[in-house]
């Protein structure tokens, strides 16, 4: 991709693979993109070691064929324990201006990484109090003293916690996706890429009446996103869409409040980050709580304007409800399927290395 004035580029030349129309993701000064740091994150994003009681990886709920993702309403950790909250897709993560469904303050993949390492409510990966333990394990495996050398080199004592973090992150970062039917006809102008009811079901997304893409826009249908060059910082926005029942039975806000509870305003009750719509498909259970099952069922929670309807005063005004026949909600759903990206979760790059050994060895 650079241009190396006729010169082979150094072996340890990170180059970004990237889709056409995808701008290079932003990366700290800290920690640069090199092959080997790549290669060594992605060890230890398959690697079990990484659990306090050797059963989960970070890829136990974030698994490539379900765009990184694990299939479940809610996340469940190494020792059994249910997260309040679904596993998010790692597509297109480095784009991110804020992570998780909803902290505004955590901004950064390397710091992110220690949320499931070390946190103990609810209990993830189950590794807090055991960092010299972690430590050590790596250190016992050869293969590791050698990959975290290369990774981090001239490092006395590379095998650390900030850099097993800095390791995930860099993996994390390469974890793009960009080819899907969709992306093919916007950004390739393959006009034949994308099915007619799919056609029809992009106008009807991108429509006043459903609004769908003034909160699911941008290149990552997720709303504003940073990359390299940005000038100035951007604020993560958080919606409420309406998934509480506060007028009845149902969801009980005070069990998972949103931005609220980081913020303690009223006014940020259930409000939760916009999520990634690529591959959408292959993430079902749906929202935050995983309480709706299909796309359809989505489409539905739109339609109705929520849960609620207008019990709910916290929702967001562009939650008002629609009409839609039968055949649009087929249209739309045909949309959402041209989001999904078959190379990205069938990409040897991405895939578990300890099954298929990687070009790093
Ligand atoms: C027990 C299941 C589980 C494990 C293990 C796990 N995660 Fe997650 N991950 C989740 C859940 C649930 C969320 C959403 C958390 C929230 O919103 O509070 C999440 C969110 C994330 C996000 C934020 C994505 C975004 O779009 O904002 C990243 C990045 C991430 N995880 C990376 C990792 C890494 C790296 C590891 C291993 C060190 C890991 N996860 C281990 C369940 C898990
Ligand atoms: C007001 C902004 C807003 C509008 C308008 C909106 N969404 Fe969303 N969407 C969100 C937020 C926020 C979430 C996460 C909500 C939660 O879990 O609490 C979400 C979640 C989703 C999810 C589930 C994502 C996942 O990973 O679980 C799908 C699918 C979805 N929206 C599709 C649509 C479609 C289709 C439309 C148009 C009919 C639409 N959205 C309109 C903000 C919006």
């Amino acid at each position: 991709m650079h241009a190396t004035g006729g010169r082979a580029a150094p072996p340890d030349t990170f180059e970004w693979r990237l889709p056409p129309g995808f701008p290079p993701p932003r990366v700290p000064p800290d920690n640069p993109m090199t092959p080997a740091k790549v290669e060594l994150g992605r060890r230890l994003f398959y690697d079990t070691r990484l659990s306090g009681n050797g059963t989960q990886a970070c890829a136990g709920c974030h698994r490539q064929t379900l765009a990184f993702t694990d299939g479940r309403p809610r996340a469940v950790g190494s020792t059994g324990e249910v997260h309040p909250r679904s596993s998010l897709s790692l597509a297109n993560v480095a784009y991110n201006v804020a992570l998780t469904w909803a902290d505004p303050d955590l901004r950064s993949l390397e710091e992110q990484a220690l949320v499931p390492m070390f946190r103990e409510r609810p209990v993830e990966l189950g590794l807090a109090g055991r960092e010299k333990e972690l430590v050590a394990r790596l250190e016992a495996d050869g293969l590791y003293a050698g990959m975290f050398r290369a990774a981090f080199p001239g490092e006395p004592g590379a095998i650390r916690i900030g850099n097993v973090t800095r390791a995930l992150a860099a993996f994390e970062r390469t974890l793009i996706s960009g080819d899907s039917p969709y992306d093919r006809l916007v950004y390739q102008g393959r006009m034949d890429a994308l099915p007619e009811a799919a056609w029809r079901g992009m106008r009807l997304f991108f429509s006043d009446r459903l609004a769908c893409s003034k909160c699911h826009g941008g290149i990552n249908f997720a709303g504003v996103v940073v990359f390299e060059g940005m000038v100035g910082r951007v604020e993560p926005v958080f919606q409420n869409t309406g998934l509480y029942n506060l007028g009845g039975p149902g969801n009980d806000p005070a069990e998972d409040d949103g931005l609220r509870s980081v913020t303690h305003r009223r006014r940020d009750t259930g409000r939760f980050r916009t999520p990634t719509l690529r591959n959408i498909a292959l993430s079902a259970p749906y929202m935050h709580d995983g309480s709706i099952p299909t796309l359809e069922a989505v489409i539905d929670h739109y339609a109705a304007g929520g849960r609620a309807g207008d019990n709910n005063r916290y929702k967001s005004l562009l939650i008002r409800g629609f009409a839609i026949t039968a055949a649009e909600k087929h249209d739309l759903i045909e949309f959402l399927r041209s989001l999904t990206d078959e190379s990205f979760v069938t990409d040897a790059r991405f895939a578990d290395p300890w099954r298929s050994p990687g070009p790093v060895r």
